[in-house]
């Protein structure tokens, strides 16, 4: 292994700035695991460490980069074989150790998974951690009773990338999935994932009162703050609410009045999974959870273009999942 290239994340004093640097192997951090990474995405939780947004990295200097997939190198951990194609996300990858925007990744195996059978390392990381925390989601709602006859499921953020993964793998499920969007401009693209309704992020608001009329059996928000605290008042009657990002705010507030007249089920849901389960929503993923569009849904680009795409994420020109390309040839 010879250098490599890396997009680092530095602070200086209280100023956080990102740029391309060449590491050698030995600045790798410890794991039983290295990967030849092929590739890595950008989520919302990377555009904001990578722009010193939202204190996200809680180890200067971090390698970004929050997901990775390829191949491995070589491994200290029998469940994974050197040429095993694998998938890297959550924990410490990208936060307080260095991730994936670089051609080598080091990690604990405890944050790998190998590439299901049926996917590809480009279909894994189109899924990412947003795929997966979708479809964590999305098992857990189903746990707490939502099918698709209940009713329609709005998801908000539509065009995020949690949010496009999810709208496909619930409409192939039979649900009828509202998508609400700040992007009207991007109702053709929903509408191809197989959402059934797109609606303005405006027309989502409710009215100020404990319990608002019924519009959704269930919803997943991306967003927190005020859209969330408009979808606890009108999801009805044992309604799924899965509350997993904050885009929008970290705080809301709420009465008792939807947990204890209408039996609102208000699920968290965290990426930070240990490996059983980590292996159940993979192997999902490839099977009945699998997403169908995810070449609409992704777009690939080159590392150097990483910090324009960081600025249009931060600025909300973005759509779905934005991959990026590392080894040449990938
Ligand atoms: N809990 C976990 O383990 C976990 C895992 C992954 C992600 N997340 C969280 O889930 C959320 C979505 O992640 P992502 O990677 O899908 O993000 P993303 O691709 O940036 O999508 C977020 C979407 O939210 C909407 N949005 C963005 N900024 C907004 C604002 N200020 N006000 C209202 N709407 C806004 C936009 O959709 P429209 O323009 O279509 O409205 C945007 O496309 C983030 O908060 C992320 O941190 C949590």
């Amino acid at each position: 292994m010879n250098e490599f290239r890396a997009y680092m994340i530095e602070a200086r004093g209280d100023n956080v700035r990102s740029a391309f640097t060449h590491l050698g192997p030995e600045q790798l951090d410890a794991g039983d695991v290295t990967v030849r990474v092929q590739y890595a995405s950008v989520n919302y939780k990377d555009a904001l460490a990578a722009s010193g947004r939202g204190r996200i990295i809680r180890r200067f200097p971090c390698v970004g980069g929050i997901d990775a997939a390829g191949v491995v190198e070589s491994s200290a951990n029998p469940r994974f074989q050197p040429g095993d194609e694998v998938i890297v996300h959550s924990h410490g990858f990208g936060v307080s150790h260095h991730g994936g925007y670089a051609e080598w990744a080091r990690v604990p195996a405890d944050w790998v998974n190998a590439v299901p059978a049926g996917l590809t390392p480009l279909d894994a990381i189109t899924i990412g951690v947003a795929g997966y925390t979708a479809a964590l989601a999305i098992d857990l709602m189903e746990l707490n009773g939502c099918s698709p006859s209940r009713g329609k499921v709005a998801v908000n953020g539509a065009t995020g990338g949690v949010a496009g993964v999810a709208i496909d793998i619930l409409a192939q499920r039979g649900y009828h999935v509202v998508a609400a969007t700040g992007k009207p401009q991007e109702s053709q693209y929903l509408l191809e994932l197989a959402a059934k309704e797109v609606v303005a992020a405006s027309e989502m608001e409710s009215g100020g009162r404990p319990l608002e009329s019924v519009r959704w059996a269930a919803a997943l928000d991306s967003l927190g703050g005020k859209p969330l605290e408009s979808l606890i008042r009108t999801v009805g009657k044992d309604g799924v609410i899965a509350s997993f990002g904050n885009a929008a705010g970290i705080e809301f507030t709420s009465t008792v009045m939807p947990f204890i007249l209408r039996g609102l089920r208000l699920i968290g849901v965290n990426s930070d999974n240990e490996p059983a389960l980590r292996d159940r929503i993979w192997q999902r993923l490839a099977t009945d959870l699998r997403p169908r569009h995810l070449d609409r849904i992704r777009r690939v680009q080159p590392l150097d273009h990483l910090p324009q795409v960081v600025e249009d994420l931060i600025a909300r020109r973005n759509r779905g999942r934005t991959v990026i390309a590392l080894c040449r040839g990938s």
